[in-house]
């Protein structure tokens, strides 16, 4: 989740162009102790070249080192853990409440901590967002899974002080062709998308890959709120949206690590924020809202998924 505007991209985009006051023989700025003519030179040669070109350039702040990504890869662990334990109990007759009690307790049993909970004031551990909820559904006490419903549980994790976050869809009992399509096209629509993440593109060739195959099937992909970096704090740099254009937005360079998660839309793309707890988004029309979320490595070579 993270909420954006035309104007915040831009401020954004300004706050990262990268200034290079480095000698050869400095130590790399990345933390590896090897001397930045040997390490990141060429590398940030190649980030000013695309920035002076008018591309949107990652900082140095959010390229992640190799111990960081271990450490993020170690948060990742409890929260796929945590996901694939929902998989095995989530059914019909469950109720929202007993799911954030699963998330709860099994995060802090591997020494986690879900990092929802108290996050800007998010009361719960976990999202549970069930048919025509957007995302940020609240796990409610005495709201129990009903058959035909669709679920998206978001877990995220914070262990030693880094930060993992995926969601996955849950169908409950006899879904209809509809919905399960719906549930279908936007997991492949991530896949698509991720197959078009790696270093020197850009981060509208992922989105427009995206957007591309859920407008195909006839759906809307929501605009106000996308993806975002993440390991070091819960929400980086840079916003992901789904509604950009290939060779827009951001260079994917490697170190980079984000999450894919758009939402996609039934019928209309409009939605609007529950008024009363200023977190439960929901599709306008009241038509079912589908969501799946991983977190992507940028590598040299490629791509690696590192939650899901
Ligand atoms: N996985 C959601 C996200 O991408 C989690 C939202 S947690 C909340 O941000 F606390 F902000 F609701
Ligand atoms: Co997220």
């Amino acid at each position: 989740m993270a909420f954006t505007s035309i104007k915040d991209i831009k401020a954004k985009a300004a706050a990262g162009s990268i200034n290079i006051k480095i000698g050869r023989n400095d130590v790399c700025w990345c933390g590896s102790g090897n001397k930045y003519k040997n390490c990141h030179e060429d590398f940030d040669k190649r980030i000013k070249r695309s920035q002076m070109m008018g591309h949107i350039v990652p900082g140095h702040d959010i390229i992640k080192n190799a111990e960081q990504i271990e450490k993020i890869k170690e948060s990742c662990v409890i929260n796929i853990a945590v996901l694939d334990e929902l998989e095995k109990e989530v059914k019909e007759g469950m109720e929202l409440a007993k799911i954030d009690k699963i998330v709860y307790d099994m995060t802090t049993d591997m020494g986690g901590i879900p990092a929802p909970l108290n996050y800007e004031g998010y009361p719960y551990s976990v999202c549970t967002s069930v048919n025509e909820q957007v995302c940020h559904g609240f796990p409610h006490k005495g709201v129990y899974l009903k058959d035909g419903d669709i679920v998206n549980i978001d877990c995220s994790t914070i262990l030693n002080g880094y930060f993992s976050d995926s969601s996955r869809m849950f169908c409950i009992g006899n879904v209809s062709p509809e919905k399960k399509k719906l549930v279908d096209v936007t997991k492949e629509a991530v896949y698509k998308g991720l197959s078009e993440v790696k270093p020197w593109g850009y981060l509208g060739d992922m989105g427009q890959a995206v957007h591309d195959h859920c407008f195909a099937n006839g759906y809307t992909v929501v605009r106000e709120i996308g993806g975002h970096g993440v390991g070091l704090e819960f929400h980086e740099e840079p916003w992901v949206g789904y509604n950009s254009r290939r060779g827009e937005e951001m260079l994917m360079v490697p170190g980079m690590i984000f999450t894919i998660e758009p939402m996609v839309n039934m019928g209309k793309v409009d939605i609007y924020i529950d008024k009363d707890n200023e977190w439960e988004v929901y599709t306008e029309d009241g038509k079912p809202s589908a969501q799946w979320e991983i977190m992507v490595l940028v590598t040299e070579n490629g791509h690696e998924v590192l939650c899901y």
